[in-house]
């Protein structure tokens, strides 16, 4: 992929899944790459895996609903590596006590909505403005969020989710309209249903299929490879876009 060579590029969520495989992918097309996640411990192993293929990264512990811990975030990107030329927003609060107990109207939380906003919205808007002088400062750069199908499939449940998810595209255009004429172009990945590591075994891999136009269930990897595109300079023409990334579940024009 041309232009992704020693481009430093921060990862906000790479501990584990979509998160993880980018940061493999973007380092194995010569980036290096801060691996920001609440799970140190995945964190870690995701740099010790791009280290031991020889590629550069550095693990770091930040929280999405920490707006400090997301500038400190940014500037080790800018102390280690000497500056940053993109941002890959993906982590999400999936855990049992926020998107598993975001229920219908009438069941809802208002706590619920406030932790998903907080986490998956909000978080996202400050790692993008956190990065956004310092891709100024060098005449451009690139910012890839993560949206979901779910921000406009129209669940019966997940509405706080999918609002969050819809947000992120609403944020995705405002930084592409905005600041697209300063060299920095955003865009976001929708992925459909993707297997991760919890999702390996029981019914997902078959009903994942069946979702699908595909003759496979999607991967962290298919999105990696979206991701480090949309990242690198063959995607300067790329610009404000959400992509479906979901082996055909969404036909959207
Ligand atoms: N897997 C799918 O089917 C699917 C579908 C649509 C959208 N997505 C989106 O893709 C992204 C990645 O999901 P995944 O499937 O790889 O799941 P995942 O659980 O493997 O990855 C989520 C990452 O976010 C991190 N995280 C959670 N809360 C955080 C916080 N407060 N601060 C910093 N990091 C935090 C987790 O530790 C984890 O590393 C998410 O934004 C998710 O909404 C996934």
């Amino acid at each position: 992929m041309r232009g992704l060579r020693d481009k430093r590029i921060v990862i906000a969520g790479g501990a584990t899944g979509i998160g993880a495989a980018t940061a493999e992918r973007l380092a194995e097309e010569g980036a290096s790459v801060v691996v920001g996640d609440i799970n140190l411990a995945g964190a870690r192993a995701t740099a010790e895996r791009i280290g031991e293929a020889g590629g550069t990264a550095f693990a770091v512990e930040f929280d999405l609903a920490d707006g400090d811990s997301i500038r400190a975030l940014v500037d080790r990107a800018v102390t280690e590596f000497g500056g940053v030329d993109g941002l890959y927003n993906v982590g999400a609060d999936l855990s049992p006590g926020t998107i598993g107990r975001d229920f219908d109207l009438l069941e809802m939380d208002p706590e619920v909505w406030r932790r998903t906003h907080e986490v998956n919205l909000l978080g996202y808007a400050v790692a993008c403005r956190a990065v956004l002088p310092h891709l100024l400062g060098q005449g451009g750069g690139a910012i890839v969020n993560t949206s979901s199908a779910a921000a406009w499939i129209g669940e019966p449940e997940r509405p706080a989710y999918a609002a969050s998810k819809a947000g992120i595209n609403a944020l995705t255009r405002h930084v592409s309209s905005r600041w697209g004429k300063e060299g920095v172009r955003c865009n976001a990945v929708a992925p459909g249903l993707v297997l991760g590591d919890k999702q390996q075994d029981g019914q997902a891999p078959a009903a994942y299929l069946l979702a699908t136009r595909s003759h496979r269930p999607g991967e962290p990897a298919d999105l990696a490879g979206t991701v480090a595109f949309l990242l690198s300079d063959d995607a300067e023409w790329v610009n404000g876009q959400i992509w479906s990334i979901c082996g055909g579940m969404s036909l959207r024009e």
